[in-house]
Parts: structure tokens; sequence; C-alpha cells
């Protein structure tokens, strides 16, 4: 049969790690970006117009546009002109429920299990223990890699700035850091992983935060002369029909699951009830790791709808 036909939103550290891990079945026939970059020769048109991209009708419309203003739009539109999706758009998926409903209304699949724990299959795993039935009562995890990445060199005494350009450079940072020290990020993916385990649309603006810089200045680096690491750690619990959600920074001892997780890492453990739980470790951000939880989206869209 003849390959699906893509087009790809977004061409920065997501989009690029995809293109070489494309997965078979099928094709991307334009790579709609709002800021030129050099995407190398290939047969590949380059728009610089959502109009433009989905003006060719595509089949697939796979966002990896960082979580700007013009994300939400692009989404809203590709929704609209009845694509099947693909995202990492984490932000923009937690705030508007709706887009999910809208594509699944349309016959359209809505996949995003990039947009929680990059490489880590937190809502594969989420979905997976509600399809067989168990029931999930509390979620906890470092959901964001930057946090570590950054709370870790303020802990050897290095300053804010170098430590998020560090996390920057590396690929695992937002295009606006501020929604990884502030735990913007880690709410929404609160918000994502809530509504694969148990239905619930939480507003992220309830879930209470602590932000990174507003810790006080060496106190991370005294929590390591203590043995203690700091750690943004997100948390759900279901408590009657509601569920409590907020990020918080704590310090872990050596103990702590959290405390192993390094780097981008991420570190989700899920309770279950009557039954023992389940702890995921893995590779939380960056491109490659990200670009193949998508790449997984990809397949498995192509092998039911392809
Ligand atoms: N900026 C995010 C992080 C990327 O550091 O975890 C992955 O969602």
């Amino acid at each position: 049969s003849r390959p699906m036909r893509a087009v790809l939103l977004g061409c920065g550290t997501v989009g690029s790690a995809l293109r070489a891990r494309l997965p078979q079945g099928v094709a991307i026939e334009a790579i709609a970006v709002s800021r030129w970059r050099d995407l190398g020769k290939g047969p590949v048109r380059v728009l610089d117009s959502l109009d433009a991209a989905l003006d060719l009708a595509p089949d697939l419309v796979i966002d990896a546009l960082p979580g700007c203003a013009g994300a939400e739009t692009a989404l809203e539109r590709a929704v609209q002109a009845g694509a099947h999706i693909v995202s990492a758009n984490k932000a923009v998926i937690a705030r508007r429920p709706d887009l999910e409903r809208a594509a699944k209304e349309k016959g359209r699949a809505f996949l995003y299990s990039a947009a929680v724990g990059g490489g880590v299959p937190v809502l594969e795993t989420v979905s997976a223990l509600n399809a067989r039935g168990r029931e999930i009562t509390t979620v906890k995890g470092v959901f964001n890699g930057t946090s570590n990445f950054v709370l870790d060199r303020l802990a050897k005494g290095e300053a804010l700035d170098d430590a998020v350009r560090a996390a920057q450079a590396a690929g695992f940072a937002e295009a606006d850091p501020s929604a990884d020290l502030d735990g913007d990020d880690a709410a929404a993916k609160l918000v994502l992983t809530a509504r694969a385990a148990w239905g619930v649309d939480l507003d992220i603006q309830a879930i209470a935060r602590q932000s990174i810089t507003e810790l006080a200045p060496g106190f991370a680096a005294k929590a390591a002369r203590e043995g203690l690491r700091i750690r943004q750690v997100g948390r759900l619990a279901r408590s009657g029909g509601g569920v409590h959600a907020a990020v918080r920074l704590e310090a872990v001892g050596a103990d702590s699951v959290f405390y192993r997780v390094e780097r981008e890492g991420n570190g989700v453990v899920i309770a279950l009830k009557d039954a023992p739980g389940v702890i995921l470790t893995g590779k939380g951000a960056g491109g490659a790791p990200t670009a193949a939880s998508m790449a997984g989206d990809i397949a498995r869209l192509v092998a039911e709808h392809g």
C-alpha cells in the first residue's frame, strides 16, 4: 500500500531526530518551520506557513513544535483539517483536552506518547495497566530532566544561568526554560498522566508548584554535603472523586529512586491498589529518546490505519 503522507511541523531538536528514524510506511512530504534553519539536502519541501502544509491534505501531521503560541493554533487547525496527529506538545495538549476529543470524533488518531517521560513509556504503561483492570492510586515522579540537570550543577556551585545554558545546549531544556525551572512542564505532564490514569482533566493553573529559581543560594550545595539531592517531584493522588496534584522540590537520600535519576533522566513510580507498584526510569528529554517515542506512535498508527 502507499505510504501515509505526513507533514512535519518543526525541525528543531526533536523534529530533526525524528527524520533520522522515521518508521516505514510513512513519507514526509513537507516540513513546516517557523524559523529558518539549514535542513540539509533532501526531497522534502520546506514551508514557512502552516496553511501551505495543511493545503497538502496530509494523512498525518507530526507536531514537533516547541510549546509556543503558534503551536496551539497549529494543532487546532491540523485536527480541524482531519489529519491523524502525533505530537510531543505537552503544554498544548494539557491545556486543550478538547483537541483529542475532536480528533477522536472524526475517527482520527491523536497520539502523544512522547509528551510525558520523553523516551520513558509513562503513558503507555498507564494505559496498559488500565487495560488490565489494575487500579492506579498514586503516581509520583521526576517528570522533567532539565530540573535534575540544573539542580545537580547548582549543588556543585555552578550559577543558575550557566546551568540552564548547558541544559539548552544539550537539547534538554524547553525553548523557554522557565517552564522547566518553575514546574510548568512537570505540571503539564501530571495533567496528561492523570487523564490517562483516571480520565480526569485537571486544571493546570490549579497545580501548586515550587520554582527552582526560588531556592536559596547554596541550598543544593548544602544538601549535597549532607548526602542529599534536590529533585523536582510531581505527585498525583486520587482521593474520593478528585485528584490532588503538586510539583515540589524535595531533598532525597540515596535510598530514593529519584536520587539516582540524573541528567536528563526521568523516574516515575506508579502505585497500584492491592498490588506491587511499577517503577520506570530512563531518558526523559533530548532529541533521540523523544523522537523514538514519537516513532513508536507513528508505527502504531501505520499498523492501525495505514
Ligand atoms: N524540557 C523537558 C525536560 C523536555 O527537560 O524534561 C522533555 O519533555
